[in-house]
């Protein structure tokens, strides 16, 4: 469990980012501001004919970790896709850290910017999939190195002794020259997420991170993730796991059909829910 004092997320309009909390020094480690604010406001999505987010806002603030909880189909994946400009939105904003990832401002407008600085500013959100989504044709060790020296952050030697860290960190030090095929999904998770991590994100997110995986490798990546939860970054994890989410979230979100029906401290959304819906979806679950 995170140690930092958090705020929970408010429905307000963004604050001025001047004004905003990611400019205060956390109380204990008198280190520089802290980054990894998501903004969220107001956000619609369509395909097509079909609305599927109704209007989101949520502020999550830097290192706190939220879960987001909701039936299949509620528009989970597509909000944390829109977080990182995978998916596109029709209206109201997403930033970190004051900053849009897919678009610019002009006057009242936004514009979607060219792919060159999406790909930029989109390190600074790191995801982690359902399937693990590696590159079938690298080792491990590859894996992790790829982004990094594509996007120039460091050398050959540099991303290859950052990724040896990594790997540890994830309990995978034995396993650098393996190919995705010679992993368990469990190790393909921590590779994975290892990678995630290799760009030193301000935000992870997480969607359905252990749901593809045989219910006794579920363990070994759900560590992984809550030592992350410690460690400062922030973290947006969609997942059933309900026992996980109630032992690492700061702020839990029930996300149907396309709204937030209900958010708070796991204590209370996923012990005395106030709404039936959210608790329906809680007997369902587990
Ligand atoms: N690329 C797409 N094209 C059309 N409909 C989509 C697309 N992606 C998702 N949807 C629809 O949007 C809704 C929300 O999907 P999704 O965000 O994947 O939900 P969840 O992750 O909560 O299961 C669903 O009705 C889904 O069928
Ligand atoms: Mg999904």
């Amino acid at each position: 469990m995170s140690t930092q004092t958090t705020r929970e997320p408010t429905i307000d309009a963004p604050s001025h980012p001047e004004q905003s909390p990611r400019s205060e020094q956390s109380a204990d480690s008198g280190q520089a501001p802290r980054s990894g604010l998501v903004e969220i406001t107001n956000v619609h999505k369509s395909y097509g004919a079909d609305e599927v987010l109704h209007g989101i806002t949520l502020r999550i603030e830097p290192g706190q970790v939220i879960t987001l909880l909701g039936p299949s189909g509620s528009g989970k994946s597509t909000l944390l896709r829109a977080i990182n400009h995978l998916e596109t939105i029709d209206s109201g904003s997403i930033t970190i850290d004051g900053e849009y990832i897919g678009y610019e401002r002009r006057g009242d407008q936004l514009y979607e910017l060219r792919e060159k600085e999406v790909l930029e500013r989109r390190t600074r959100v790191g995801m982690v999939f359902q399937n693990f989504n590696l590159f079938p044709h690298l080792t491990a060790l590859e894996n992790i190195i790829e982004a990094p020296i594509a996007l120039k952050r460091a050398t050959k030697a540099e991303a290859v002794a950052k990724a040896r860290v990594l790997l540890k960190r994830v309990g995978l030090s034995e396993r650098e020259e393996h190919y995705p095929r010679q992993l368990s999904g469990g190790q393909q998770q921590r590779v994975a997420i290892a990678r995630a991590l290799a760009l030193e994100p301000d935000v992870l997110l997480f969607d359905e991170p252990t749901s593809a995986l045989d219910p006794e490798l579920v363990g070994e990546v759900l560590s992984v993730i809550k030592d992350l939860a410690n460690g400062g970054t922030t973290l947006i994890i969609v997942t059933h796991e309900i026992g996980f989410a109630s032992e690492i979230a700061d702020y839990v979100v029930f996300l149907d059909a396309g709204r937030v029906v209900e958010e708070g401290p796991p204590a209370k959304v996923l012990r005395s829910p106030e709404q039936a819906r959210t608790q329906e979806f809680l007997d369902w679950v587990i």
